[in-house]
């Protein structure tokens, strides 16, 4: 069986012990060199992730065989690596393990609901901001293309008064949570992050 591990936040405090327990279990673990160095000691043997996602597409159909856990950052269906896993493979040959998303994390370390939330991303992708406007409450993974200060002026440039709330490097020691009005979003460098868009009116 193939097993999609969503590995939480990124702090261990945060990883399941179904995760834990698979991870323990499995005959190969497959990461990001940080992916594997988190997850610490293992009895399985390890494949770094392929670059080439088809290659690690070839790879698992090789192995299927074994035991393996694919792990993944935060939830694996939540703008993870399960989607396309599962399209390529087949649901009947993988198992996804869920996770605590980045976004759940940072909803729960503000004290806000995740009622009615938008959830999208501008991870590798530029999402339709009339389309994100038109929500009163929106969460995004970013990268470092699209990120806190190119959103801020997608608000701005519209005229809308939204507030920002950026939550950098979650879970870890140097976690940074900030709160800003959109036109007051002036830094363009910002550590790994995820953006809530709140309109309060
Ligand atoms: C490919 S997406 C994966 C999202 C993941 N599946 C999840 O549920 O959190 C990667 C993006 O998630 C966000 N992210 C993941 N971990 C994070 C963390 N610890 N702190 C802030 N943002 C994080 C960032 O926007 C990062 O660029």
């Amino acid at each position: 069986m193939i097993y999609v591990v969503g590995l939480g936040p990124g702090s261990t405090d945060y990883l399941t012990p179904l995760a834990s327990k698979l991870i323990a279990q499995c005959d190969w673990l497959v990461g990001a060199d940080r992916q594997l160095l988190a997850v610490g000691k293992h009895a399985g043997r390890e494949h770094k992730l392929d670059k080439k996602l088809t290659d690690l597409v070839n790879w698992l159909m090789e192995h299927q065989a074994a035991n393996i856990v694919v792990l993944a950052s935060g939830d694996p269906m939540l703008y993870g690596i399960a989607k396309y896993l599962n399209q390529q493979l087949g649901k009947d040959k993988v198992q996804v393990v869920s996770g605590i998303s980045s976004m759940q994390y940072l909803f729960a370390r503000i004290g806000l609901d995740m009622n009615d939330v938008y959830l999208t991303s501008s991870h590798g992708k530029t999402p339709d901001f009339d389309f994100v406007m038109q929500h009163n409450k929106v969460a995004l993974v970013t990268d470092d293309k699209i990120g806190p200060y190119q959103i801020a002026q997608e608000i701005v440039q519209r005229g809308l008064q939204r507030t920002l709330i950026i939550g950098e490097n979650l879970s870890y020691p140097d976690e940074q949570i900030t709160l800003l009005p959109a036109d007051q979003v002036i830094d363009k460098t910002y550590l790994m992050n995820v953006v809530v868009i709140l309109n309060e009116r």
